[in-house]
C-alpha cells in the first residue's frame, strides 16, 4: 500500500488491519498512552483544491499525533496563481522530500493521475465523484464499534448516489464484506445498473428505512450537480429526507444541509453517530499513516 487511492485499490485484509490499528489508537488515546512517533521528522503536505473541514483537520491532527509535521498549501497564494500547473507544483514540492501528499480535488481520478507523476505516496482525501476512501473506512469503523461485527450489516444509503464519492467508497467496502446495501433517492440520482453491484434500490422511503442497522444520509451537493437533479429542496425533503428513526443508527459524512436530507432534530438524537464519525476520523487517519509508513 504505497498510495491510498480508493477502497477499490484495497483488499479485505488491508481494511481489517486498518480498522484494528484505528481501534488500538483510539484505546491508547482514551488511556492517555503516548502514541509511537512513527512520523517523527516526516512532513505531510495537504493539497486541498476543494473545501474541507473534517478531512483536512483530522489528517493534520492524525499526522501530528504521530510526531509528523504538516504543511497546508494555500492554493490562493501558491504559484498556481502564476500559471504553474498542478503537476509541476507537485513535482517541485517533491524536491522538498515530503513523506506523503494528502489530495482533495473536484476532478475524479486526479489523485491517481498525480500518483503516476510523483514518487511520493498519495492519499486520496476525496476526488470528484470517484472515491473518498478514508471516509468509508471511518464509517465502517463506526459501524463496527456499534455492532461489534464487520459482516451481516444492513445499510441504506439515501441521497445522490450517482454523484457521491462517499456512496461509491462505502458500496465498494460493504460489498467486500458481503453486507446488505440498499440505496434510495430520486431516480435522477440513482446510477443506472447499480443492481450489478448487488445493491438493492428501495421503492420508497419506508422500504429504505425498514429493518436496517444503519441509515446513511448524503449531502445534497447544492454547489455541484445534485442541486440540478431535483425540482426543489422542499420536495426533496418531503419525499427523500430522513425525518424519523426507530432502531437504525444514523450516519452522515457531513457537512449536513439541515432540513434538506435530514431533519435537524435528528442530528444529535441518541441514534445519531454523526459526532462519533467525526471523532473516529482521527484514529482511522492515524491508522492509514501507520499502514503507509510500513511501506514508504
Ligand atoms: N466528510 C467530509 O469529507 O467532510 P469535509 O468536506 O469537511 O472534509
Amino acid at each position: 500500500m504505497k498510495n491510498l487511492l480508493g477502497i477499490s485499490f484495497l483488499n479485505k485484509k488491508d481494511i481489517i488491519s486498518i480498522l484494528q490499528t484505528a481501534k488500538a489508537y483510539k484505546e491508547a488515546f482514551y488511556k492517555k498512552t503516548e502514541f509511537e512517533k512513527i512520523l517523527q521528522a516526516k512532513t505531510i503536505i495537504n493539497l486541498f483544491f476543494e473545501a474541507s473541514t473534517r478531512t483536512r483537520t483530522s489528517f493534520e491532527i492524525a499526522a501530528k499525533n504521530l510526531g509528523g509535521q504538516v504543511i497546508n498549501i494555500d492554493m490562493k497564494m501558491s504559484s498556481l496563481k502564476k500559471g504553474e500547473t498542478i503537476k509541476d507544483t507537485v513535482q517541485n514540492l517533491e524536491q522538498m522530500h515530503p513523506t506523503a501528499f494528502i489530495v482533495r480535488h473536484p476532478d475524479s481520478g486526479f489523485p491517481l493521475f498525480l500518483s503516476k507523476n510523483t514518487s511520493i505516496p498519495i492519499i486520496n482525501a476525496g476526488d470528484g465523484a470517484f472515491e473518498h476512501p478514508s471516509q468509508a473506512l471511518l464509517d465502517f469503523f463506526t459501524m463496527w464499534e456499534k455492532k461489534k461485527k464487520m459482516e451481516g450489516i444492513k445499510l441504506s444509503i439515501l441521497g445522490d448516489i450517482l454523484h457521491s464519492r462517499v456512496a461509491r467508497s462505502n458500496i465498494f467496502l460493504q460489498k467486500m464484506f458481503k453486507n446488505d446495501v440498499m440505496v434510495f433517492g430520486p431516480q435522477t440520482m440513482i446510477p443506472p445498473q447499480i443492481e450489478k453491484l448487488e445493491v438493492k434500490v428501495a421503492k420508497n422511503l419506508k422500504e429504505a428505512c425498514a429493518d436496517r442497522d444503519f441509515i446513511m444520509l448524503l449531502r445534497i451537493q447544492l454547489e455541484r450537480k445534485s442541486g440540478k437533479s431535483i425540482p426543489s429542496l422542499s420536495e426533496y425533503y418531503k419525499y427523500f429526507a430522513l425525518k424519523e428513526v426507530k432502531d437504525a443508527y444514523i450516519l452522515h459524512p457531513g457537512p449536513v444541509n439541515k432540513d434538506v436530507e435530514i431533519a435537524s432534530s435528528l442530528l444529535y438524537c441518541p441514534r445519531s453517530l454523526i459526532p462519533e464519525q467525526v471523532e473516529n476520523g482521527i484514529f482511522i487517519r492515524m491508522a492509514i499513516f501507520h499502514h503507509l509508513s510500513n511501506k514508504v
